[in-house]
């Protein structure tokens, strides 16, 4: 009788679940409506979903479980069969999602489908340079391309939701995860983060090869004291709001699906149960709607902050803050039910919640088609398409930076006769994927010296001697380097840092090139012969040797599966480099933080004693932002600019910059300013607009910036966002030292 009640019970839900589904797919089919009609109708969908939920449904909804790879445990089967899970990552495949999926739309009672997620940071299959090469591009319209391939091959592959943008900002490169983003400065951060979203999510969440986006780590998480991942941030609101926080209201300006939650403290309040970010700042001043998935355990982790004494008391703070989904915590999924129970929590808080979560599935189509990810026949014909590696090969050719060449020793002669490659790091297929790499294969690596080899003409000779281990010295090795160089027109020694230098966990105290590879450089220097460096990094490192005695410096970070053509089309002038830094090389960690937009300060450096300064350093870096070489040259003149603007006005700023060189070349023209008087200290520069332009040899272009007054934003004593009048400072140049500049003023009306 039982049995027989229950399974009217279950087929009563079904045939209102499939009700639900045919209204869904018809107002959905009907979304020509416009948006709001489009959000109503869902709205009204995920209502009545969520009136048939039980108590143990809603919190199934909010907990996301780790998977492995093409598989879950029995365990984990078990929650889902129950209806216990909302959400899956690292489960990827067409098949073996497909598998998962059937488990949550056939066999728990309501059907509600899952949503998988996974780290797609820089490709899925197809991998392109890492977040911070693909910054030094400063061309946000590749990066949107980048990201659209990444999420047409996640798609394929059962996946709807990425765990990126990675949008921190980071001014201290001891931290390993500063690889993962866009480099120090918050306007091009932010322009690189709304580029990803358009690229993960395309023109709607529920078209085929789109997936939810997910700007994390929110926030600050780059501010780490010492550079020490997931360590203490402790800064103002005022920098909180000037340079963290950009990039995320960028992000959810560009429709960002999500946000996650980052592991660390924000002066005294951790990440994930700070009600200023969460709720006051995400919620209510930049409405956003999507849904927030905590990072791994971070909800758990609020117990070691010292700010929970519970995992219940951990789940309570989070949920109240704004902390829509667990993610492997299982607190929203076994503890928090006797928080309801006790008026910890309120039941609209828990549906506040599931509704986000319910609505996000809506607008993936999820409801309308669970398997729409799930094909195997698209999965084979999408995943390392040749398209993907050419455009992952362009991404890298205009990431890589030229840092140094004297003589113009670059480009090198395709047909010259011999060239001695060097560096454990040159034949390395797993380096150059970097950290991050989602299902990237060494085997699909292109490495440096596979890409010479292949580049240079017939009659040349390509000779390799790994000369030490990454941080061993191997005197044989080294050795039989010295003797090779000597049969060789010029050396070629690629060093730097291997993937897992850099990334999650992975701060560093030093920054220079380990021991072994830079007693190797030296080495080569010392032979006489033509030394070329091309470092891969993770980070900005401090080189001051290097830069004081090799004549040629290329930093190529990690550039994927197309590394080695990409710097071989660089280096013997295929391709004219035009990458600029999006961070500041340091000469020493001992300068650390180090970044353009500094405060003046009451003594800024100057030949006076008593100044801000080292008395062994100077002051200034190796390497400034916004800087990069080119083979050719680039001259800039008639700047001009109004003297004044009144309230609601625009500066026209437009600037005249000719190839000077004699190969076609790409420029990024950068535009700075600095407000001389605020109500209260202002950097002195901020980044306001970027322009990459190619030029003919020869050729001139007349570049155009509209500056308008709310661009000049700052946040005044009492936290309100405001522009002052007064006297400004206008630049423009090629990197943040090299500008010229005018003067202008807001005027008050
Ligand atoms: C990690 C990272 C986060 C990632 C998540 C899922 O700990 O902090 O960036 O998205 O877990 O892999």
């Amino acid at each position: 009788m039982t049995e027989q009640r229950a399974v009217r019970g279950k087929s009563i839900i079904k045939r209102t679940m499939k009700l639900i589904l045919y209204f869904t797919v018809l107002s959905i089919g009907l979304s020509a409506q416009p948006h709001l009609a489009l959000e109503q109708t869902i709205n009204r969908k995920v209502d009545s979903v969520l009136a048939l939920m039980t108590l143990e449904e809603k919190f199934g909804q909010l907990n996301q479980l780790g998977g492995h790879g093409d598989k879950i445990t029995d365990e984990q089967r078990d929650l889902l069969k129950k209806g216990l899970v909302g959400s899956f990552l690292n489960v990827n495949g067409a098949e073996a999602t497909k598998k998962v999926q059937k488990i949550a739309v056939e066999e728990t009672r309501l059907g509600i489908p899952l949503i998988f997620g996974y780290d797609v940071i820089h490709g899925y299959r197809t991998i392109f340079p890492v977040p911070l090469a693909e910054a030094s591009t400063w061309d946000p319209d590749l990066v949107e391309q980048a990201a659209r391939v990444a999420a047409r091959e996640a798609s394929a592959s059962g996946l709807h939701w990425t765990f990126a943008p990675m949008v921190d900002i980071a001014r201290d490169p001891r931290w390993g995860r500063i690889v993962e983003g866009s480099g120090e400065d918050p306007f091009l951060g932010s322009a690189m983060a709304a580029a990803r979203v358009r690229g993960f999510q395309g023109k709607s969440l529920n078209d085929p090869g789109s997936i939810m986006a997910c700007a994390k780590h929110y926030v600050a998480y780059g501010g780490a004291e010492a550079g020490r991942d997931y360590n203490t941030v402790d800064i103002s609101e005022r920098t909180l709001r000037e340079i963290y926080l950009p990039p995320f209201h960028a992000a959810v300006n560009a429709g960002v699906g999500s946000l996650m939650s980052a592991f660390n403290e924000i002066g005294g309040i951790p990440a994930s149960s700070n009600r200023l970010t969460l709720s006051q700042i995400l919620r209510d001043e930049w409405n956003f709607k999507g849904m927030v998935v905590s990072d791994w355990t971070s909800i758990l982790e609020l117990v070691k902050h010292g700010v929970a004494g519970s995992r219940p008391e951990a789940g309570v703070l989070s949920l109240q803050a704004g902390v829509d989904m667990d993610m492997e915590g299982r607190i929203y999924l076994l503890d928090l039910f006797h928080a309801l129970k006790d008026g910890r929590i309120l039941l609209e808080q828990v549906d506040r919640s599931v509704k986000r979560v319910l609505r996000m599935k809506f607008l993936l189509g999820l409801f309308s088609d669970p398997y729409r990810n799930c094909d195997t026949e698209t999965e084979k014909q999408t995943i390392l398409h040749p398209d993907h590696r050419a455009m992952a090969r362009s991404v890298a050719q205009k990431s890589i930076v030229l840092l140094k060449n004297d003589k113009n020793i670059l480009p090198l002669k395709k047909d010259l006769k011999s060239i001695l490659v060097v560096g454990p790091l040159a034949e390395s297929k797993s380096d150059p994927l970097g950290s991050g790499h989602g299902k990237g294969m060494a085997e699909d690596v292109v490495t440096v010296l596979d890409g010479i080899k292949r580049a240079v003409s017939a009659q040349s000779k390509v000779l390799y001697a790994k000369g030490s281990g990454i941080d061993s010295i191997d005197k044989r090795e080294l050795q039989k380097a010295r003797q090779m160089a000597s049969r060789a027109d010029v050396v070629l020694v690629v060093a730097g840092e291997t993937a897992r230098m850099s990334g999650e966990a992975a701060s560093r105290a030093e920054l220079g090139i380990p021991t072994a590879q830079h007693e190797l450089i030296k080495a080569m220097q010392a032979t006489g012969k033509p030394v070329v460096l091309v470092l891969m990094n993770g980070r900005p490192l401090a080189i001051p040797w290097e830069a004081g005695n090799i004549s040629a410096i290329l930093d190529i970070w990690f550039l994927g599966v197309e590394a080695g053509n990409a710097v071989a089309d660089v280096l013997f002038g295929e391709v004219n480099p035009s990458g600029k830094l999006p961070v500041t090389f340091p000469r020493t960690v001992g300068q650390v933080p180090i970044y353009y937009n500094h405060k003046n300060t009451g003594r800024p450096p100057s030949k006076d004693y008593y100044t801000s300064k080292y008395l062994d350093v100077p002051v200034t870096p190796e390497f400034p932002f916004g800087f990069g070489l080119s083979y050719s040259t680039f001259a800039y003149s008639d700047f001009a600019a109004a003297s004044s603007i009144g309230p609601n006005e625009s500066l026209k700023v437009s600037v005249t910059i000719q190839n000077t060189g004699n190969r076609k070349g790409d420029e990024v023209v950068q535009l700075y300013i600095r407000d001389v008087v605020g109500s209260v200290t202002r950097p002195v520069k901020e980044l306001k607009g970027f322009r990459r332009i190619s030029l003919g040899p020869g050729e001139k272009k007349k570049v155009d910036f509209l500056l308008t007054s709310d661009m000049l934003w700052l946040y005044n004593a009492k936290m309100e966002r405001v522009t002052e009048p007064g006297e400004f400072v206008v630049f423009v140049g090629g990197n943040s030292v090299d500008l010229l500049e005018k003067s202008f003023v807001l005027r008050a009306q």
